[in-house]
């Protein structure tokens, strides 16, 4: 039983980490170009429909081959990573 509420207890902080990890990589990588908010590049507002109108997984594509970006995302996990806070910056 004891480990059970211990599975339990460590699942429930890794949650806010998760999040946490997510929001540094974008904070790290792409807000120099599009801002905490996403708006910032005139070019595309990461909020916006044209974004978030497409799949997760067109997301991970477009940020694991597109010039600029595949140079930001070392990998598809932290690509899927950064798209779960950008799914966040959702208007
Ligand atoms: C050096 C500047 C720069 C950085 C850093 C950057 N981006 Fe971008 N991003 C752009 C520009 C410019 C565009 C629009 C032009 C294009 O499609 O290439 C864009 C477009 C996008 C799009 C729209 C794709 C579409 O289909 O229209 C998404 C989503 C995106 N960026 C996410 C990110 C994420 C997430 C990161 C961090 C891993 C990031 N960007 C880092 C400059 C940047």
């Amino acid at each position: 039983m004891k480990k059970v509420a211990l599975i339990v207890a460590v699942c429930m902080l890794m949650v806010p980490f998760a999040a946490f990890a997510d929001e540094a990589l974008f904070t790290s990588k792409c807000v120099s170009c599009h801002g905490a908010d996403g708006k910032k590049s005139a070019k595309v507002d990461l909020s916006s429909a044209k974004v978030q109108d497409q799949s997760d997984d067109d997301l991970v594509k477009f940020l694991t081959t597109n010039g600029i970006h595949k140079s930001k995302v070392a990998d598809v996990e932290q690509a899927k990573s950064v798209v779960k806070f950008v799914r966040g910056l959702k208007k």
